[in-house]
């Protein structure tokens, strides 16, 4: 009974919703598929024509068109487990409402389309099922496991803006709250359908629960929508998108009264820092996500230029993301003190290459042993040698997801780089295909690797609770150098990530699920 598939439609409702419109029919959102199963197909047949005579639109086979299953005497489970293998089929995003035949006899008694009340589903599993599962969700993002791409979007971008949006009227606990939520949703291995689905779900608090709840019912969230269509949200979203705006400054230009970006280049009172001059004539360049390609293609090409020395592409590529904002890389050498100067070395090569198109060069101010200071700090910035840059590059294929490598010849890409800066040290690499990236460089001693590697692969939500959990649950302080056991007044050594894990007695998580 599988029927050809029909492109990919959302329930109504739900999240982008598209409202397929069914001529003669008196309810054009809804396209009822009615389950054989228990029922009989002559008793089906006359439900059928029924509806259909009511104004129900009804298929004749289930397809991503349909919105509604209804089933007679069926097993809940029965239906759920039918359901989930027809729509794998068919690739179907959202899945349709499952319900008694009773809400359609109701309808039909009543000549409209009735509410979906909670007696009316067909649960796909007993409330004490999702009880149990949903109280053993940790608390901690460090405990849980979050993918890059989870099955809850919709609701994490309207947390995540409503977040912003706290965060730019400085309401920094609320903007916590929503993150942290936001986060939560990020790791549940389900796509939340139903509000008893996050019964015992932690990080849930009233408001958050408030705004899944008006998504579930109306596909969209009007304080949501208010947060997104305010201006001064708006303006400060398009200021902090220069590199080196951070919020203060992006608040200070708006209260001064400027609305764009051009207002503030043309203002004379506006006194720009070296990166955000940069920021400026690079804006486009850096607007564009870096592919993973690109990443590679800059760190194979910096590891020929210093060989001995060990170099990760950390940040959001470590955790799996296709794009990113940046290049993140670590660098290390496996004797320690070795990394001394490697730094410099590398960044006066490649800007004699020509290569660098900006640099901000921080020298190292980790002060070793004193720990105290470090450990109560609130910021997350550490201590190491870094310099935060952007490289001029020559311009990759466009790629779009590691399917594509296959098509566009990935390590090609990293040879015809890689030579492009050794086998040519003098030449300047040509002004035509050839694009700003940021790359931001950071040096740590072998012995702060493990650290250093946790620390800079995120995702920040991840670090967050990392470090709170440490703190919290273990008395332990975990910076990007170190991890301190307050109580043993001790230094914990690590030579790698599973060592610190094992250190705060978490089980180990791969970077690909520390996407929270
Ligand atoms: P990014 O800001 O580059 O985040 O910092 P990202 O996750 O890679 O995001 P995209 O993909 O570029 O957009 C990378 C990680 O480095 C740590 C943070 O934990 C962050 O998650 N970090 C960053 C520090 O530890 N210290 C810093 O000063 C900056
Ligand atoms: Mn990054």
């Amino acid at each position: 009974m599988d029927p050809a598939c029909s492109p990919k439609r959302r329930r109504v409702g739900d999240p982008g919703a598209v409202c397929v419109e069914r001529p003669g029919t008196k309810f054009p959102e809804v396209m009822l598929f009615v389950r054989e199963s228990k029922m009989g197909s002559s008793r089906r047949a006359m439900i059928s024509a029924l509806a259909r005579d009511k104004g129900f639109g009804v298929a004749d086979s289930f397809s991503t068109s349909v919105t509604h299953v209804v089933a007679e005497r069926n097993q809940p489970k029965d239906v759920w487990s039918w359901l989930k293998n027809v729509s794998a089929k068919c690739g179907l995003e959202v899945l349709p409402e499952v319900l008694d035949i009773s809400w359609l006899t109701d309808c039909m008694e009543s000549g409209c389309r009735l509410p979906v009340e909670d007696r009316h589903r067909l649960k796909e599993e007993s409330e004490e099922e999702v009880c149990t599962r949903s109280s053993s969700i940790p608390i901690y993002a460090c405990q849980r496991k979050t993918p890059v791409n989870h099955l809850n979007r919709h609701f994490t971008d309207a947390l995540e803006d409503l977040a912003e949006g706290a965060a730019f009227s400085e309401s920094n606990g609320r903007a916590l709250a929503f993150r942290r939520a936001a986060s939560v949703l990020k790791s549940l291995p389900f796509r939340v359908a139903r509000m008893e689905q996050l019964q015992g779900v932690p990080c849930l608090g009233k408001h958050s629960l408030g705004i899944i709840q008006e998504l579930l019912d109306l596909g969209v969230c009007k304080e949501v929508e208010k947060i997104r269509s305010i201006e001064m949200n708006r303006v400060m979203k398009v200021f902090m998108s220069v590199w080196g705006v951070g919020l203060k400054t992006a608040a200070r230009w708006y209260r001064d009264g400027l609305r764009s970006l051009s207002e503030v280049r043309a203002s004379p009172s506006v006194k720009l820092t070296r990166m955000q001059q940069a920021g400026f004539e690079y804006h486009t360049d850096l607007a564009r996500p870096v592919s993973h390609v690109e990443a590679d293609t800059i760190a194979g090409a910096i590891r020929a230029l210093v060989p001995n020395s060990f170099i990760a592409i950390t940040g959001g590529f470590r955790r799996g993301k296709d794009v990113g904002h940046d290049v993140d890389l670590l660098l290390t050498h496996p004797d320690e003190g070795g990394e001394v100067g490697l730094l410099c070395k590398l960044l006066q090569y490649l800007d004699e290459q020509g290569c660098v198109m900006f640099q901000d060069y921080r020298d190292n101010t980790y002060k070793g042993t004193n720990a105290a200071g470090l450990n109560e700090s609130k910021s997350t910035m550490d201590h190491f040698e870094r310099c935060f840059t952007i490289l001029r590059l020559p311009l990759c294929p466009r790629v779009t997801s590691r399917e594509d490598d296959k098509v566009t010849g990935r390590h090609e890409v990293n040879e015809a780089a890689t030579s492009h800066y050794t086998t040519h040290p003098k030449k300047k690499i040509p002004e035509t295909r050839e694009r700003a990236v940021r790359v931001d460089f950071v040096v740590c001693p072998s012995s702060q690797y493990a650290f250093a590697l946790l620390g800079w692969t995120g995702s920040q939500q991840f670090e967050r609770d990392l470090r709170r959990y440490a703190s919290q649950e273990k008395a332990m302080s975990l910076s990007s150098h170190h991890l301190f056991d307050k109580q043993q007044n001790t230094f914990l050594r690590a030579n790698t990530e599973e060592e610190i894990f094992a250190h705060l007695g978490l089980p180990y998580l791969e970077p690909s699920f520390r996407n929270a």
